[in-house]
């Protein structure tokens, strides 16, 4: 028999399934037959802004041959990302420090092999986004997973970590966080970064949800640790997850270690997504009118789902979504977004993805999608209650 490796195993991501069943149910719907609603994805509707994709055609139109750049990425656009932590966080940033990536799922691998080896320990919270999970595992290291729940906001705490015994090689937050949509506020993930810092923990800080902030302020790890690895991307804020181009700031002792590999395993993200990203920084007007509307389907879901029979939702304050436990209505959470979906048009993803041990009771919607569907989708499952 043939050898599979480590990563032959890694488990699908249900949410493509859910994704699958609205797809279909979408095309088979007769003419004039409510239309899906779809709830279950995790990407903006709306698509690049129109700055960046103007100047995306203009480089096509130039002739410019487009080829692979520098492997992290054109200089440029790496000034104008140093600018953007200048603009948003008070702070200075080198350009050597920043490393452009294919999205941020690029910069996993990237992060983990450079900071960890196999065996290794990295704690994070559950629920989480799955794939930290699944690549740590392909790389033969060891998810160590706390329970976090609304008493944290889902996100973990300094009081979790020091409960690790022994203390793990790595941490890795997300602030906003997916699929639970809570933050990290700014005294939190100080604390956590000292602590990390003291302990000889690498922490890894997943911020693509920046920017997608509607009430605390936002911080980034960049700013409390100078061994901390910031991840980010164009795919949220920026509204280019098909663009796929996002970036790291790395600590010093990383930046070389990571350009090796980023030569190796990808030679460059994409040219002309670059030059896209670049312009992307100057569309302020466009990106905040996204944000607007995503605080507006947030804040009418917090008082419309309760009144549809969702009472217990996570304390969103960011990303766009909800995590719903759904423990007084099921204890089948696919079963659950199956029938929902069959009977009222409403996609949303079952929480088995994201939390192996409790996602059979938590439902996570996502608000990105148009307005008035998402007042719709509401209006639909306070009918279905
Ligand atoms: C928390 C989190 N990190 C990373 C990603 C991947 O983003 P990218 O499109 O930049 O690869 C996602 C996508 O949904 C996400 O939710």
């Amino acid at each position: 028999m043939l050898k599979v490796g480590r990563g032959a195993a890694a488990p699908p991501f249900i949410v493509m399934d859910v994704i699958a069943a609205a797809n279909a149910q979408a095309a088979a719907a007769p003419p004039g037959a409510p239309h899906v609603i779809r709830m279950e994805v995790g990407q903006p509707g709306t698509g690049a802004p129109v700055g960046a994709v103007e100047a995306a055609m203009a480089a096509l139109r130039s002739g410019e041959a487009l080829g692979y750049t520098e492997a992290f990425g054109r200089r440029s656009l790496r000034a104008r990302i140093a600018a953007h932590y200048r603009d948003w966080y008070g702070l200075h940033l080198p350009l050597e420090r920043v490393a452009v990536t294919v999205g941020a799922s690029g910069a996993f691998p990237l992060a983990f092999l450079a900071a960890f080896d196999p065996g290794d320990r990295i704690a994070l919270v559950s629920p989480y986004y799955p794939p930290y999970v699944n690549i740590l595992t392909a790389l033969g290291m060891s998810p160590v997973l706390m329970e976090a729940g609304p008493e944290t906001r889902f996100q973990p705490a300094v009081a979790m970590l020091k409960r690790l015994d022994p203390p793990p090689d790595g941490l890795i937050v997300a602030s906003p966080c997916n699929p639970a949509g809570t933050m990290l506020h700014p005294d939190e993930l100080a604390a956590i970064a000292r602590w990390c810092d003291a302990a000889g923990v690498r922490l890894i800080s997943d911020e693509i949800y920046h920017g997608l902030h509607y009430d605390s302020p936002i911080a980034t790890a960049a700013a409390v640790s100078n061994s901390a690895v910031v991840i980010n991307s164009f795919s949220k804020y920026f509204s280019m997850t098909g663009w796929r181009v996002g970036w790291m700031v790395l600590p010093e002792d990383l930046v070389r270690p990571v350009e090796c590999l980023a030569q190796n395993m990808f030679i460059s993200a994409p040219h002309i997504s670059q030059i896209a990203a670049e312009a992307a920084f100057d569309c302020v007007d466009e990106l905040e009118a996204n944000r607007a509307c995503y605080r507006r389907s947030r804040d009418h879901l917090l008082r419309a789902l309760p009144e549809a029979g969702f009472t217990r939702l996570s304390p969103a304050e960011g990303a766009f979504y909800l995590f719903a436990d759904i423990a007084d209505r099921s204890n089948d959470s696919a079963g659950f977004c199956a029938r929902m979906l069959v009977e009222t048009g409403v996609a949303a993803t079952p929480g088995l993805d994201f939390d192996a041990a409790r996602g059979a009771r938590f439902v996570r919607f996502s608000y990105c999608g148009p307005e008035a569907d998402m007042r719709e989708a509401a209006a639909r499952l306070a009918r279905w209650r």
